[in-house]
């Protein structure tokens, strides 16, 4: 097996090699909804992922320049919304493509509101309505922990996710089938 192993006391030195670590790393993409009325806006994320079932919490890292981040800091409350393989099109507007800004990132998508009053877009895999428990701010990030307060969740699709800086679409029946010809058979269920 090929592999890469280095060493090296200096930080900025490592900097190509952990971006290409993390390249390999799938994430599951979803977009953090900040604000209520007219000031809203929300951006496109891949470090989203479950704290701890009890409460239900989950954590997300976000880049302290994000514009969204001064209103989370605010408002403490945030929606997340766990997109689906046909909403690329939402994840890139919130990832600023076009440079649309704030409330133009909601165009062309339905959006409710539950608990908390942040949107919370429809047609999603899952939405989550957040308030903020804890943030920690290290380095150029927040690692922000929301307490789930309303949670919605659509039947069963495809879900999105990015790799290799590609979105890749991750469809349970296409991908249990294609497992399923790369298989060995198991001889203990074979007569
Ligand atoms: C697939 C994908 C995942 C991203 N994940 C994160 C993330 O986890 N944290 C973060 O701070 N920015 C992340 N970004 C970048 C933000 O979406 C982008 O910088 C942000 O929308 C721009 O902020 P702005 O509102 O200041 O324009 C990601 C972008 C993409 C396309």
């Amino acid at each position: 097996m090929n592999s890469i192993i280095r060493h090296m006391p200096d930080a900025t030195a490592l900097q190509p090699d952990f971006r290409s670590a993390m390249r390999q790393l799938v994430g599951g993409v979803s977009v953090i909804t900040v604000g209520r009325g007219d000031e809203v806006t929300g951006m496109t994320v891949s470090s989203l992922s479950s704290l701890a079932v009890d409460p239900p919490s989950i954590i997300v890292s976000l880049n302290r320049n994000a514009s969204s981040w001064p209103i989370l800091q605010r408002e403490r409350v945030f929606g997340a919304n766990l997109l689906a393989a046909d909403q690329i099109g939402v994840a890139e507007r919130f990832a600023g493509k076009g440079g649309l800004r704030g409330a133009e990132r909601f165009a062309g998508a339905e959006w409710r509101r539950r608990v908390t009053g942040v949107p919370l877009l429809v047609g999603a895999l899952a939405t989550l309505d957040c308030e903020v428990e804890e943030i920690i701010e290290r380095h150029s990030h927040a690692i922000v922990i929301g307490k789930v307060v309303h949670i919605d969740v659509a039947p069963q699709s495809a879900a999105l996710a990015y790799w290799h800086g590609s979105y890749v679409g991750v469809d349970r029946e296409d991908d249990l089938g294609r497992l399923a010809a790369f298989s060995v058979p198991d001889p203990r269920l074979t007569p």
